[in-house]
């Protein structure tokens, strides 16, 4: 499974991608209010770090602005794939960027239907948001086996990325799953290398270190 970044965090991408961990990177209009930076430069900065995909969501409501949007992203570098809601309209403009060439990135996927449609429309990536669903009183992993059994049914190659991820467990189910994708908050990045236990063992090894006899 690969494992993407959701940050616009210019040092959080350069952590990862340093560590070797980081297959792409996605982005979204919220995640790039919270660095106060231009949304073109923030792009082009991480296309130029990370060697995969990263996603540049367009605004525009219909498919012509999506459109608009959406070439202008792919001209900034060649790892830019465009991201569009799951509307209509923005399966419409899915269908004409990848024509094009575009790699699309259908976003905002709630539902099985809506995943079943994208596909259709051609998406390279389809992005269910597990943690919106869960905080609903929905299942989100649930969404995301019914996606892998619909696209294995009819052999759709759009690639099923786990969004909206909150903590590791929903990392473990999606691998556990067959997603192809989750994209993780830093945070969750973080967490997948931890364990009290290796903590503990590593102070003992350390401690017993102490004891053992050396030569002068
Ligand atoms: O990038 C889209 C998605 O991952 C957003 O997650 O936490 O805002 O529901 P969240």
């Amino acid at each position: 499974m690969q494992i993407f970044l959701d940050t616009a965090n210019l040092k959080e991408v350069e952590e990862a991608v340093k560590y070797g961990f980081c297959d792409g990177v996605t982005t979204n209009p919220s995640l790039i209010a919270k660095e106060g930076l231009d949304y073109n430069d923030t792009l082009k900065k991480i296309a130029q770090m990370v060697n995969g995909p990263v996603s540049a969501e367009t605004v525009a409501l219909d498919a012509g602005g999506m459109l608009g949007e959406g070439r202008a992203f792919a001209k900034l570098h060649k790892n830019i794939i465009v991201k569009v809601p799951l509307t209509k309209e923005g399966l419409l403009a899915c269908q004409f960027l990848t024509k094009e060439g575009i790699r699309v990135n259908v976003t905002l996927c709630f539902s099985a239907n809506q995943a079943l449609m994208a596909a259709k429309a051609g998406a390279f990536i389809i992005s269910p948001f597990v943690g919106r669903l869960d905080d609903i009183g929905q299942t989100g992993m649930e969404l995301i086996r019914e996606i892998r059994h619909i696209y294995d049914n009819y052999e759709y190659q759009t690639k099923i990325l786990v969004a909206s991820v909150r903590h590791p467990v929903h990392v473990k189910e999606s691998a556990m799953i067959g997603a192809d994708i989750a994209t993780l908050p830093y945070k969750v990045w973080e967490q997948l290398f931890t364990h009290p236990l290796t903590d503990a063992g590593i102070q003992k090894f350390l401690d017993d270190w102490k004891k053992v006899p050396k030569k002068r």
